[in-house]
C-alpha cells in the first residue's frame, strides 16, 4: 500500500521530467542561436544598465510592447531583432547581454550586445558617455563565449556560434551623431563627404566584420544605413519644406555602395557568403516616398517628439504623441515604428536581389538547414 503510493506519486514526476527534456531539446533544435551587435536600431535594453543619456527605458517607449512597458527598445513596440528572431523560430526575444536574466541554459539561444548611440568609430556618440563601443561589444562577446563553454563545453559552444545567425546594424550614428552633428565637427574638418569620410568608415567597418568572423560568426546580416537625410530629426533642423537633406542622402548612398563592395570582396576572400547585406536605404525609401501605399498618413512627422516634424529633441512623456502608431513610419525623430519595421523585415526575408545581396534571408535559412 505504502509502496504503491510512492510509485503513484513518483511516476508522474518521471513523466514530467521526460516531457520537459523532450520539449527543451525540441526548442533548441528548432532554432539556431541569434547574436546582435550595433546601435539603437537593434539595442534591446543594454543601455538600461549603463550610465548614458541614450536610453529608452521610460514611457512612452514600449507603449505598444507586450505589457505596454518601456524595455530599452527604441520603438513603440518590438524592434528589428525581435522580428527577425520571431521569423527564425525563437520562442523568446533575444536578451540584452547585460540583463541579469541571461544565465544558464538561456545562454544557448544567443544574446544581444548592441548599445544605442555607438558607431563604427569610437568617437561617435561621445556625447552619450558610457555606451558600449564596438570593441567593448566584442569583448563582452568573448566573455559570453567563455560562459557558454562553461555550460556546454568548448566544442559545442563553437558549434553554436558558428551555426548562429548574426545581425549587425551600424553606421547611422557616424553621420547623424558625429560628422553632421554640428556644422564644424572634428570629422567634417578632417574629411570630405561623401568620398573621404565614407571610405574611411568602410575601411574601419571592414576590420569590425573581420573581427566578427575571427570570433566565429559565419552568417552575418549586415544592414546598410537608411535614408538618414529623411529622418524627422534632420527634417526639423535642415530641411526647408520637408525635402530630404541631399548632402546626407548622398553620403548614406555612397557609404552603402562601398559597404556592398567591401562585403563582396570579403566573401570572395573567405570563399563563402558570410556577409549578407540588406539595402536598408531602399527598403526605407519605399515607405518614405509612398507612405500611403503602406497605410501611413505621413513619413515626415514623427509620432513622438516636438517642434517641426515632431523631430526636435527627444521622445519623452512630455512630447506630442500620436494616438495611432500604425499610421506613422517614424516613431521618434530617429527610429521607425514597429509597423514600418515589419515591412522592412518582409524585404529582408523575401525581397529580391535589389534589396538583399547576394540573397534574401529565407534563401539563406533554407540553405543552412540543408547542410
Ligand atoms: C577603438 O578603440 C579600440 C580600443 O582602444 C581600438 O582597439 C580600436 O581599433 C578603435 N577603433 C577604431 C575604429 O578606431
Ligand atoms: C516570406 O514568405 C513566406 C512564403 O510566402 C511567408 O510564409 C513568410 O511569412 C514571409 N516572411 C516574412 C518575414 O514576411
Ligand atoms: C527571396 O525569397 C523568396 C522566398 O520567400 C524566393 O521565392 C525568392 O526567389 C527570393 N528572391 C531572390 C531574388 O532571391
Amino acid at each position: 500500500m505504502t509502496n504503491m503510493r510512492v510509485v503513484l506519486i513518483t511516476l508522474p514526476m518521471v513523466f514530467v521530467t521526460i516531457i520537459s527534456l523532450v520539449v527543451t531539446m525540441r526548442v533548441q533544435a528548432a532554432s539556431r542561436a541569434f547574436f546582435v551587435f550595433g546601435d539603437s536600431l537593434v539595442d534591446s535594453g543594454n543601455n538600461n544598465y549603463l550610465l548614458t543619456t541614450a536610453r529608452a527605458d521610460s514611457p512612452p517607449y514600449g507603449i505598444d510592447y507586450p505589457g505596454h512597458r518601456p524595455t530599452g527598445r527604441f520603438s513603440n513596440g518590438v524592434n528589428l531583432p525581435d522580428l527577425i528572431g520571431q521569423h527564425i523560430g525563437l520562442s523568446e526575444p533575444t536578451l540584452p547581454y547585460l540583463s541579469p536574466q541571461l544565465t544558464g541554459q538561456r545562454l544557448l539561444v544567443g544574446a544581444n550586445f548592441a548599445s544605442a548611440g555607438i558607431g563604427i568609430l569610437n568617437d561617435t556618440g561621445i556625447q552619450f558617455v558610457g555606451i558600449l563601443r564596438m570593441f567593448q561589444q566584442f569583448s563582452l562577446f568573448e566573455q559570453y563565449k567563455q560562459r557558454l563553454s562553461g555550460e556546454v563545453g568548448a566544442e559545442e559552444a563553437n558549434r553554436i556560434v558558428n551555426e548562429a545567425l548574426v545581425l549587425i546594424t551600424l553606421g547611422g550614428n557616424d553621420f547623424v551623431n558625429n560628422y553632421f552633428l554640428t556644422p564644424f565637427s572634428a570629422r567634417s574638418r578632417q574629411f570630405t563627404v561623401p568620398q573621404q569620410y565614407c571610405t574611411y568608415l568602410v575601411s574601419q567597418y571592414r576590420n569590425i566584420l573581420m573581427r566578427l568572423f575571427d570570433l566565429g560568426a559565419r552568417r552575418v546580416l549586415v544592414t546598410g544605413v537608411g535614408p538618414l537625410g529623411c529622418i524627422p530629426a534632420q527634417l526639423a533642423t535642415r530641411s526647408i519644406n520637408g525635402e530630404c537633406v541631399n548632402e546626407i542622402q548622398q553620403a548614406a548612398q555612397f557609404f552603402n555602395q562601398l559597404l556592398l563592395q567591401m562585403t563582396k570582396d570579403l566573401n570572395t576572400q573567405l570563399g563563402c557568403d558570410v556577409f549578407i547585406v540588406a539595402n536598408a536605404y531602399q527598403m526605407n525609401m519605399n515607405l518614405i516616398t509612398n507612405p500611403q501605399n503602406f497605410g501611413f498618413v505621413t513619413s515626415k512627422v514623427a509620432c513622438c517628439g516636438q517642434g517641426r516634424f515632431n523631430g526636435v529633441g527627444l521622445c519623452t512623456a512630455l512630447s506630442n504623441i500620436c494616438p495611432n502608431r500604425d499610421l506613422y513610419a517614424f516613431w521618434d525623430p530617429f527610429h521607425p515604428t514597429e509597423r514600418a519595421l515589419r515591412f522592412i523585415v518582409q524585404d529582408i526575408f523575401n525581397g529580391t536581389s535589389d534589396f538583399m545581396s547576394p540573397m534574401n534571408l529565407s534563401t539563406i535559412i533554407a540553405m543552412d538547414s540543408n547542410v
